[in-house]
This record gives structure tokens, sequence and C-alpha cells, in this order.
């Protein structure tokens, strides 16, 4: 199914808070519908990784769950989204209003559906401390979506481990910079009637068929 013969927006933008599901439901939205799954977080973690000069300029703020600089995020985005020839489903972008003036008017993508995921801060933390990753960000959950084998990734085989920036402070303050910077920006896509607010808690399969109808109707 491809969404251009469903007619859907081409540009999906799923906000949420740290631990909301963005990454859970956006890459499930992406392969449903046919669309590319580019998530900023996930890609400066690449940086990271790969200790290049984004990486190591991104690092810093990174572990103390603060925001990375916009200049460098969009320019990241804009070369990453040149590889992209239909939809995305931007996963973690824009997070600043600024960055959603820059996805307008630098990067160039048309009109756009945003899906919030709304989740209680107390459930947020809890999956954060449940959360597990594999190096290939491959994201498991202790009790709500374990992998088969304990510590294990079920798709690649590499060792689960715990995300650096999961720790109890910095989540606090994760929560404290999407609040101050973030929900302005959802103030605003909803006074331009552009929001679609999903209830974020219950099954993973549950929270996803909202998502899905949010998208399709
Ligand atoms: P990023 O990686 O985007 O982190 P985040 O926004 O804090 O979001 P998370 O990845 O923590 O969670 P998620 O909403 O994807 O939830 P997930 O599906 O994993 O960004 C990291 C950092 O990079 C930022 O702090 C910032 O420094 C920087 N950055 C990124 N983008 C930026 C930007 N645009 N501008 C500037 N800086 C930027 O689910 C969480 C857990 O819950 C998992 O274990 C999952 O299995 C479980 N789970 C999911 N759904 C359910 C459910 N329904 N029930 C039970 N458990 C569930």
């Amino acid at each position: 199914m491809g969404a251009e013969e469903e007619g859907v927006t081409h540009h999906i933008i799923v906000i949420g808070p740290p631990a909301s599901g963005k990454g859970t439901h956006g890459q499930r939205l992406s392969v449903d519908l046919g669309l590319d799954h580019v998530a900023t977080g996930d890609l400066l973690r690449t940086h990271v990784a790969e200790r290049d000069e984004l990486g190591e300029a991104a690092e810093d703020y990174m572990s103390q769950g603060q925001l990375v600089p916009d200049e460098l995020v969009v320019r990241m985005l804009s070369e990453r989204l040149a590889d992209t020839a239909g939809g995305v489903v931007l996963d973690g972008f824009p997070r600043t209003v600024a960055q959603a003036d820059a996805l307008a008017d630098q990067v160039g993508l048309g009109p756009t559906l945003v899906i919030v995921l709304e989740v209680p801060e107390q459930v947020l933390v809890e999956r954060i401390a449940g959360r597990r990753v594999c190096p290939n960000g491959h994201v498991y959950h202790v009790s709500a979506d374990p992998s088969e084998q304990p510590g294990v990734c079920d798709i690649d085989g590499e060792p689960l481990e715990q995300r650096p920036d999961d720790t109890p402070e910095t989540i606090r303050e994760r929560l404290s910079v999407y609040r101050d910077q973030t929900e302005p920006l959802v103030d605003r896509y909803a006074r331009q009637g552009l929001v679609s607010r999903v209830d974020g808690v219950g099954e993973p399969e549950d929270v996803y068929a909202r998502v899905r109808q949010a998208v399709l109707g």
C-alpha cells in the first residue's frame, strides 16, 4: 500500500515527549504506508557512534537531555531528506518553532499531518526505565515488549543496553525541554489545524491502531 494511492498526507510529523512511542509507531507507520522513516535522534546517535564532527558537537547536549542546536539538526536533516524521493514520517523533528520554520523554508516540505502522542509523565518515566536498545537502533521494553532472549536483540543478535540519556536526571531535563520548547510548536500546529492528538497509553497494538486511524481517517 502506498501513501500516494491512499491519498494520505505525504509528510507526517510524529511529536511527543520522550518515550511516548514516536520511534515505535513512526517506524511502523512508515512500513505500513510505504514512507521513509527519518528519526533525528537515531541520526544523531549514528553521528555520535561514528565520532564525526557533528557527533562530537551533539554528544554533550544529548547526554544532558538538551536539544542539539537548531542549525546543526536542520543541516543534518536537509542532507538526509535530499535522498528521499517520496513521503516521509518525521520522528523527533521539528521540536522547536525555528526548526518548523526551517522545514518549510529551507527544506521545502509542504503540508503536513502532525500526530501528537499524549502520555502522562509517570508512564513515560516507567517506559524509559525499562527501555533497552541494540546498537542498530532496535527498541525493546523489559516488560511491555521484551526480546525473546533477555539482553539479546531478536533481529540481529546484538547485545541490548540502556541508552546513556535514559537516566532519572536526564529524563527530568528532557521532559522540561519538551514542555518549554516543543509544546509551543504543538500549539502553533494546532492553530493551523494540522494536529491530531492520539492517546499513547495502552497496548502498543491498540495505540498503533489509533495512530493509523488518525492518519487514514
Ligand atoms: P530521541 O531519540 O528522539 O529521544 P526522545 O524524544 O527523548 O524520544 P525517545 O527516543 O526517548 O522515545 P520515543 O518517543 O521514540 O519512544 P519509543 O518508541 O522509543 O532524541 C534524543 C536526543 O537527541 C534529544 O534529547 C536531543 O538531544 C537530540 N535530538 C533529537 N532530535 C532533535 C531535534 N529535532 N532537535 C534538537 N535535538 C534533537 O518508546 C519508549 C519505550 O517505551 C520503549 O522501550 C518502547 O518499547 C516502550 N513503549 C512504546 N510504546 C509503548 C506502549 N504503548 N506501552 C508500553 N511500552 C511502550
